[in-house]
């Protein structure tokens, strides 16, 4: 008899998918919360004690009893890869998807959490406690969950799928998932010095008001994201601004007079940008180009802004999209690439920089991770300038590696819309990296700190040799110098 409750864990904090729904605002304290298969219920202990008052779930072993409520959120989460009768999968799956009026959240585990060595069971295995796990691919999952329930699932997360009931709200989701953060002070070149500096985005009389209404910063947070005043319709914030300052016309006015104008043409600029990348792979997406009736509100009304109308802003989505197949616009496009390590035949960069990249490349990369899905631990990209080629690496973890190896590298082709996987996971001598700051930008966790392992490299001249992308290599030299590396620092041996 398998003992599926015995794989119920008990939690101290929110399990990862809940603790991502409310991340990413998807889950707030108004709406009603269903978990399916709550397991010890943890999830719904710690969200009632954080003010969530419309949770509910249950459990064929620990709450039976309860109701299957309807609500806006289901939660579904380690479920599937316990259940080792295919047909009870579904049919758990299915349930649940009923049960959610706006969004299902699925999560399983997945083969690169796989624990142990279980003896073969059906499609998974079985543990010695008596447990069975099927432990699924990133695609394999997504497959079964889109063909089960015959609409889209989004990968969110490695082994995190949401899947939406209503298509504005899926829009608004893909709209948003890779918010730049929006920041009140940039860093600007001085165009006649040339040294960096800071520029506050807002005047100091409008962060006066700050202080003084609580409901400007949310107003300023939308403007600096779509480069344009909102709507009452869709900011509360503003609403309630109109009404402490008696007119929309004089609170639009305080803001455009206080916004740094350069600033805000770059952020119309970067907007603008975002809704043609975003409708380039909605056009490549198998659905195509959504219909305008199911467009979020805010989306509506910054194309209501920014293009002439619906149809010129797909016009240029389209060009974008066909940008991917002319070299000259493509060689152009890498001319003016900012960030990441930059090579005559490709540019490197860690995947949370994608956005900083000139539009047609950002499509590139989209079009190719379309093709592929989530590559769960990918931490740089290999955008090459001239060959319609994208490679997914996965090196070891950037914090805890001075000089990760290459774990595996998965190569699209896009006109050939095929993928290769080099895995290098059990050779001997991997390949490794140097120079990590050069892949990401100044924010990204421990910049600093590689930047200083680089510099001391340097200074001992050994980066400039070319024998040095090897581990058995590179430790070699380090040796022969009679050097060693310890967390991110070059000491003597
Ligand atoms: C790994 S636990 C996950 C519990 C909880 N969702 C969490 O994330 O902590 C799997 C749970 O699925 C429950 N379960 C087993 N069969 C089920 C079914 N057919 N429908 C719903 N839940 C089921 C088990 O009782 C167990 O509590």
């Amino acid at each position: 008899m398998i003992q599926r409750h015995k794989t119920a864990i008990r939690r101290n904090k929110l399990s990862r998918p809940v603790n991502y729904l409310i991340d990413r605002g998807l889950l707030s304290k108004e709406m009603t919360f269903f978990d399916y298969g709550c397991g010890h219920g943890q999830d719904l202990q710690i969200l009632e004690k954080n003010g969530f008052g419309k949770v509910n779930g249950w459990d064929p072993y620990f709450k039976p009893q309860a109701e299957k409520v309807s609500s806006d959120i289901v939660n579904l989460g380690y479920v599937l890869n316990v259940i080792e009768k295919t047909s009870e999968r579904r049919d758990a799956l299915m349930e649940a998807y009923a049960k959610a009026e706006k969004l299902l959240c699925v999560s399983v585990m997945t083969k690169s959490q796989k624990g142990y060595e279980g003896q073969e069971h059906g499609d998974g295995v079985l543990s010695s406690r008596g447990t069975f796990q099927k432990y699924y691919d990133q695609s394999e999952i997504k497959n079964y969950l889109e063909s089960t329930l015959n609409t889209d699932a989004i990968s969110a997360e490695p082994g995190i799928f949401l899947i939406f009931k209503s298509e504005k709200e899926k829009l608004s989701y893909l709209d948003n998932r890779y918010n730049r953060p929006v920041t009140l002070e940039v860093t600007r070149l001085d165009p006649i010095t040339r040294e960096p500096r800071k520029v506050r985005v807002f005047k100091p009389k409008l962060e006066e008001l700050i202080k003084e209404s609580a409901f400007i910063q949310p107003v300023m947070e939308f403007v600096l994201k779509h480069g344009r005043v909102p709507s009452p319709l869709e900011s509360d914030d503003f609403k309630s601004l109109i009404d402490e300052f008696k007119s929309k016309r004089k609170i639009e006015n305080i803001i455009l007079d206080n916004i740094d104008e350069e600033e805000f043409l770059d952020i119309r600029a970067r907007r603008i940008e975002e809704i043609l990348v975003f409708f380039a792979l909605r056009r490549f997406d198998k659905h195509g180009f959504p219909k305008k009736s199911d467009l979020p509100l805010s989306l509506e009304l910054d194309i209501k802004s920014f293009f002439t109308n619906y149809k010129d802003c797909l016009n240029k989505a389209t060009q974008l999209l066909f940008s991917l197949g002319n070299d000259r616009l493509m060689r152009e496009a890498h001319k003016h690439i900012t960030i990441g390590k930059v090579l005559p035949d490709a540019v490197y960069i860690h995947p949370s920089y994608v956005k900083e990249l000139p539009a047609p490349i950002q499509v590139k990369v989209g079009v190719a991770q379309t093709l592929l899905g989530e590559i769960e631990g990918c931490n740089l990209l290999k955008i090459n300038k001239m060959k319609e080629k994208v490679s997914f690496m996965v090196y070891e973890d950037f914090q805890k590696f001075a000089h990760p190896a290459l774990l595996y590298t998965v190569v699209v082709d896009l006109p050939k819309l095929t993928t290769k996987l080099w895995d290098f996971e059990l050779r001997e001598n991997p390949p490794i990296l140097h120079r990590k700051e050069t892949f990401v930008g100044e924010d990204f966790p421990g910049y600093e700190k590689f930047r200083k392992l680089t510099k001391q490299e340097e200074s001992k001249d050994l980066l400039s040799r070319n024998d040095i992308g090897t581990r058995k290599r590179w430790e070699a030299i380090l040796e022969e110098n009679g050097l060693k590396i310890s967390g991110h620092t070059l000491k003597k041996l």
